[in-house]
């Protein structure tokens, strides 16, 4: 089983960026930490991030072709701005799930809407990085 873990706009910025919100680890220890957890359940995970919508959706029509089997997805701000992230979901129909280390729910009215949410198979919010392993095992057990 392969998994792409796909991060959007500032998420490399993890660690410098609003601590207070999103803590004090850093994209790379995001990375350390998924990878660790993946080896305990024997999927394979590749990982990319960027600042850029198109690079976003280019990688999504990039994990079509590569055959990966799932996403765990934090859009990060596109999350609620962009159709052409939500279409190249539908395009691929690749299964997604959603993920947000902060709880996106209590916080501005912008972050209410999410044009992701509506392909996602799950979304999980507020969890930290814990919501990155938590979305691994949904697809584990949605993907048997
Ligand atoms: C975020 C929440 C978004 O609203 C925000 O734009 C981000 C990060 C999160 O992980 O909590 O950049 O997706």
């Amino acid at each position: 089983m392969k998994i792409l873990v796909l991060n959007g706009p500032n998420i490399n910025f993890l660690g410098i960026r609003e601590p207070e919100i999103y803590g004090g680890n850093t994209y790379k220890d995001l990375i350390q930490f998924v990878t660790d957890y993946a080896v305990t359940r024997g999927v394979g995970v590749e990982f990319y991030q960027s600042n850029h919508e198109g690079d976003l959706v280019d990688a999504i029509q990039k994990a079509y072709f590569d055959k990966i089997d799932g996403i765990v997805f934090n859009p990060a701000a596109y999350t609620h701005t962009s159709v052409a992230i939500l279409d190249a979901l539908k395009a691929t129909s690749i299964p997604t799930v959603e993920v947000h280390i902060s709880d996106v729910a209590s916080r501005e009215d912008f972050r209410q809407v999410s044009y992701i949410r509506q392909v996602a198979k799950k979304t999980i919010a507020g969890k930290g990085f814990a919501g990155y392993t938590e979305a691994i095992d949904f697809l584990i057990e949605y993907l048997k």
